[in-house]
């Protein structure tokens, strides 16, 4: 059979014809169907524009071997499609591999006679003419698009439009894979934020979990037991008034006594700070800066920009990083001044804590063996999504300054 001859096409219906073809594969790209819903209308598509009577996506597996994609195109009458397996060989050996990836298909007469070989090899005996084209975006393989039993003869036209079909269904595919990983990633990411922002609500409430835990049962059953056992002491030394007991039993009310005091001293110290944050930074800060002029003689400086409207985890994380700058001044800096400003800048907080002191070596002081503070310090604001920079140089001053976005 004459190969260009015989079809209705012209060149320029031909480019029509494959305009038309990509225009529809691209539209399946913005609907958002399940896959066997997609190949199946893109199998329907790629049929009707090369005049196939079918067409179906082989899907390559790990081991070479290509599947049907679920979603065909004319293989009603054929349920045991999706038992066929078709070898794509070593590189440059198998036939599939040779003719489709190697890129030596040649029409004859309307079909493909050495592709039909290959189905036929597979079982798909009834199979009259075929086509093929690698299903691919750039070095990916992700397998083939066939058509089946032309109704007019295949033609190298319709090959090329099928080869078309074929890189832009592997663009479309690999778009998609790119977009559920991507909602994968995105996923992740919103556990890891909630996470953080979890832990952030937690260290800003100043309680590290198990400290509360352990304050509230000596609380709630220590101390609860202690004060039951006295009660019933005191009741059994009414009882006791008089007898041999008596002195034993005043020894062990005291004795009790000094358990029950140092149990509350030691809820005192376990207990996490308070969680209400600070009502008014300024207030607290002025506070605090008053303290040291009163107790160090250290003169104060604020300059006070706040934006309005502060969530109270920013207030808490804000003042606690304030009071370890301030206490380092009072501490370590021997300074006869000290400034505090804050400002809202790129839509987050800035703090600044700088002191005319005796200054120090950073790298140095960071990493001290149990001096914590201005490494908690740095890591509070980084967790809060913000970044903390401290200079300082012996005889210079030191300043810390740290920023957190206004939104956890
Ligand atoms: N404002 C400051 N002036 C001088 N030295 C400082 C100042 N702030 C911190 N340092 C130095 O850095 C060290 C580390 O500080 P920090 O991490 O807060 O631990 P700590 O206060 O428990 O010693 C301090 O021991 C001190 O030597
Ligand atoms: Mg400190």
């Amino acid at each position: 059979m004459p190969l260009e001859g015989n079809t209705a096409l012209d060149a320029d219906g031909g480019n029509d014809s494959a305009v038309a073809a990509l225009l529809e594969v691209s539209s399946y790209l913005a609907a958002d169907v399940e896959a066997p819903a997609f190949f199946g209308r893109l199998s329907a598509s790629i049929a009707e524009h090369t005049g196939a009577g079918r067409a179906a996506f082989w899907r390559l597996g790990p081991r070479g071997t290509l599947s049907v994609q679920p979603g065909t195109a004319g293989f009603e009458d054929h349920p045991h499609l999706q038992e066929v397996r078709v070898h794509l060989g070593a590189r440059g050996e198998g036939a599939i591999e040779r003719l489709l990836f190697g890129d030596e298909l040649d029409v004859m007469q309307g079909t493909a006679p050495e592709l039909d070989a290959v189905w036929r090899a597979a079982g798909l005996h009834e199979i009259a003419s075929s086509l093929a084209a690698p299903w691919r975006a750039g070095d990916r393989r992700f397998g083939m698009v066939a058509v089946y039993d032309s109704t007019r003869g295949f033609t190298a036209r319709d090959l090329s439009l099928l080869r078309m079909a074929g890189s832009v269904a592997g663009l479309l595919w690999q778009f998609r894979e790119s977009e559920r990983e991507l909602g994968r990633t995105a996923a992740r990411l919103e556990e890891a934020v909630s996470a953080r922002r979890h832990l952030l609500n937690n260290i800003a409430a100043g309680g590290d979990e198990a400290r509360r835990r352990f304050a509230s049962a000596l609380h709630d059953d220590s101390l609860q037991l202690l004060t039951g056992a006295e009660l019933q002491l005191e009741r059994i030394r009414a009882d006791a008034k008089g007898s041999r007991h008596a002195s034993n039993l005043d020894q062990l009310r005291s004795t009790l006594r000094k358990v029950e005091d140092s149990l509350r001293r030691l809820l005192i110290n376990v207990s996490p700070d308070p969680l209400q944050p600070p009502k008014d930074l300024n207030d607290a800060i002025r506070e605090r800066l008053e303290s040291m002029r009163i107790g160090a003689g250290i003169e104060p400086h604020v300059v006070s920009r706040l934006p309005g409207n502060l969530a109270p985890a920013i207030k808490a994380i804000a003042l606690k990083n304030i009071a370890e700058a301030l206490t380092n001044v009072e501490k370590h800096a021997r300074a006869t001044r000290v400034t505090v400003v804050t400002e809202g800048v790129d839509r987050g907080l800035r703090v600044e804590v700088r002191d005319d002191g005796k200054g120090f070596v950073v790298a140095e002081s960071v990493r001290l063996p149990g001096h914590i503070g201005l490494l908690a310090l740095t890591e509070r604001v980084q967790l809060a999504g913000g970044w903390c920079r401290i200079q300082s140089e012996p005889g210079a001053g030191t300043k810390v300054e740290f920023w957190m976005p206004l939104t956890l």
